[in-house]
C-alpha cells in the first residue's frame, strides 16, 4: 500500500513528466481551435488583453494551488477536499469543489470529444488525399460543411476519439502519456511556426498581429470579460481538477511555483502563436476575422495547405498532431472522475473508464446533432453545444477555481501552503497569497455577477 506521500493511482516518474502531462493536459483544443475563434468572435484585442491579464492573475495563482492541493491530499480532487477540510478542520461541504469539477469535467468531455473528432477526420480526408492522387481536398467550406451536416460521421469520429480517451485512462497514468507528450507537443508546435511562416508570406501578418493585440478598450464589455476568463480557465485546465489530480501525483521535492510557470508560459505561447498562424490566413483569403465560429480552424488553414508545397503532408502532420494534443487534454478531463471512482466506489479504472467515457459520449450526441439536426433548435440564440460549451466552461470552471482559491488562500492554514510552496521566496509566497485570497475570488465573482444580469440591475439603479 502506498504511504501517505504516494498516491494509489501511481505518481509521475520526475518532476518533467509532471511538467509534461500537465503542460498535455493544458495544450489541447483550447489553444488552437477554441482561442483564435473565441478571439475572433469577441473582436480580438480587447479579448486577448484581458485573457493575458486573467491567465497571469488568476490563472498561474489558482494553477499553483490547485497542484499544491493535489500534491497534499494524494487523492482524487473529491476525496482530496474532504482530506484537506478535515485537516484545516473545515466543512466536509468543501468537497462541492470536487464535485462541480466532475460536472465540468463530464460536460467539457462531452463536447472536447466531438470536436477532437473534427481533427482526425481532417487528419483522415488529407491522408486519403495523398494516397489516392484522385481524391482531392474540396473547398474549404464544402469539406467542413459536408462533414458537419452528417450526424452519422461526426458521431464516428466522435466515438473513437471517445475510445482512445478511454483505453489510455484505463492503463493509467505513467503509462503512454509521458511518452506521447515528451515528444509530439515540440512538434506540433514546429510546425505552428511554419504556419506562422506561411502567414508571413501572405503579407496580411501585419493585419493579423494588429487585429489580436491592438486593443481598443472601447470594446471590453462584460461579454469579452466572462469569454476571455472562461477561455483563460479552459485553456489551463483549471477549475475542475484536472490539474488537481495530477498535482496528486507530482514528486514531494519538485516546485510548485516553478513547475506551475512553466506549464503557464508554455499554453500561453502555443496560444498566441496559433493566433498568428490562422489571423493572417483568414484575412489573405477574404474570410471575416470577425466571423469565428467553431470551424474558424476548420476552414482557415485549409486555404494555407492548399497553397503550401508539401500542403498535403503538412496538413496530416499537423491534424494528427493536434489530435493527440487534444487526446492529451481530454485524459485529464477523465481522470479526476475516474480517480474517485476507484477511490470510492470500489469499481476498476477500467470500468470506472468506460462509466465516465459512456455517459460523455451520451451527452456528446447532443453536440453532435447541433451541427445538423438540431442547428436551428436554439435558446437565447444558442445551440445545445454553445450552451455546454459556456455553462461548462465560462461558468463552473471560473466558478470552481474561485472556490479553490478561497480554499487555498483562506481555509487551509498558511503554514501548510507554506510547506508545499517552501521553494518559494518569501515576497513569491506573498504575492500568490494575496492573489487567491483577494484578486481571484473578488474578480470572478464581479464577472460571474456581470453575467447572471444582476450587475445591470444594480447599475442601473445607482
Ligand atoms: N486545457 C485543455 C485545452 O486547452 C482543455 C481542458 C480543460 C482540459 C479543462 C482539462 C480540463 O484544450
Amino acid at each position: 500500500m502506498a504511504d501517505a506521500r504516494e498516491s494509489l493511482h501511481g505518481m509521475w516518474s520526475s518532476r518533467l513528466a509532471f511538467v509534461l502531462a500537465a503542460t498535455g493536459s493544458a495544450v489541447g483544443l483550447g489553444n488552437i481551435w477554441r482561442f483564435p475563434y473565441v478571439a475572433s468572435e469577441n473582436g480580438g484585442g480587447a479579448f486577448v488583453l484581458v485573457y493575458l491579464a486573467c491567465i497571469f492573475m488568476l490563472g498561474l495563482p489558482i494553477l499553483m494551488a490547485e497542484v499544491m492541493m493535489g500534491r497534499r491530499g494524494r487523492r482524487s480532487p473529491i476525496n482530496t477536499l474532504r482530506e484537506l477540510a478535515r485537516e484545516s478542520k473545515a466543512s466536509a461541504k468543501w468537497q462541492i469543489i470536487g464535485w462541480s469539477g466532475v460536472t465540468a469535467g463530464l460536460l467539457i468531455l462531452s463536447f472536447y470529444s466531438v470536436i477532437a473528432g473534427w481533427t482526425l477526420s481532417y487528419t483522415w480526408t488529407y491522408l486519403r488525399e495523398l494516397v489516392i492522387p484522385a481524391v482531392e481536398f474540396g473547398s474549404p467550406d464544402a469539406v467542413f460543411g459536408a462533414l458537419t451536416s452528417s450526424f452519422g460521421m461526426l458521431v464516428f469520429w466522435h466515438s473513437l476519439f471517445m475510445l482512445m480517451t478511454l483505453v489510455v485512462v484505463s492503463a493509467g497514468v505513467e503509462k503512454g502519456l509521458e511518452r506521447a507528450v515528451r515528444f509530439l507537443m515540440p512538434t506540433l508546435f514546429v510546425l505552428l511556426l511554419l504556419l506562422v511562416g506561411y502567414g508571413i508570406s501572405t503579407g496580411y501578418f501585419g493585419q493579423a498581429v494588429t487585429f489580436l493585440f491592438k486593443a481598443d478598450f472601447s470594446r471590453i464589455t462584460p461579454a469579452v470579460v466572462v469569454a476571455a476568463m472562461g477561455q483563460a480557465f479552459f485553456t489551463l485546465s483549471l477549475g475542475m481538477g484536472s490539474i488537481m489530480a495530477y498535482g496528486a501525483y507530482l514528486p514531494s521535492d519538485a516546485s510548485v511555483g516553478r513547475t506551475g510557470a512553466m506549464v503557464a508560459v508554455s499554453d500561453t505561447f502555443v496560444a498566441v502563436v496559433a493566433g498568428l498562424a490562422i489571423f493572417p490566413i483568414a484575412f489573405a483569403h477574404g474570410l471575416d476575422p470577425e466571423g469565428g465560429g467553431p470551424g474558424f480552424i476548420f476552414t482557415t488553414l485549409p486555404h494555407a495547405f492548399a497553397a503550401m508545397n508539401f500542403g498535403t503532408l503538412y496538413a496530416i502532420a499537423f491534424f494528427s498532431l493536434l489530435s493527440v494534443a487534444a487526446w492529451t487534454s481530454s485524459i485529464s478531463l477523465m481522470e479526476p472522475i475516474v480517480a474517485y471512482m476507484v477511490e470510492s466506489w470500489n469499481v476498476t479504472r477500467r470500468t470506472a473508464a468506460w462509466m465516465v467515457g459512456g455517459l460523455a459520449w451520451f451527452i456528446g450526441l447532443g453536440s453532435a446533432l447541433s451541427f445538423n439536426h438540431w442547428q436551428d433548435i436554439t435558446l437565447f440564440g444558442r445551440t445545445f453545444f454553445d450552451h455546454t460549451n459556456f455553462i461548462s466552461s465560462d461558468l463552473l470552471l471560473p466558478a470552481g477555481g474561485m472556490m479553490i482559491a478561497v480554499f487555498a488562500g483562506w481555509i487551509m492554514p498558511r503554514a501548510d501552503s507554506r510547506e508545499e510552496m517552501s521553494a518559494l521566496a518569501d515576497w513569491q509566497y506573498q504575492l500568490w497569497l494575496g492573489l487567491v485570497r483577494y484578486v481571484a475570488p473578488v474578480l470572478v465573482f464581479v464577472v460571474l455577477l456581470s453575467v447572471s444580469g444582476a450587475f445591470d440591475f444594480l447599475t442601473a439603479h445607482v
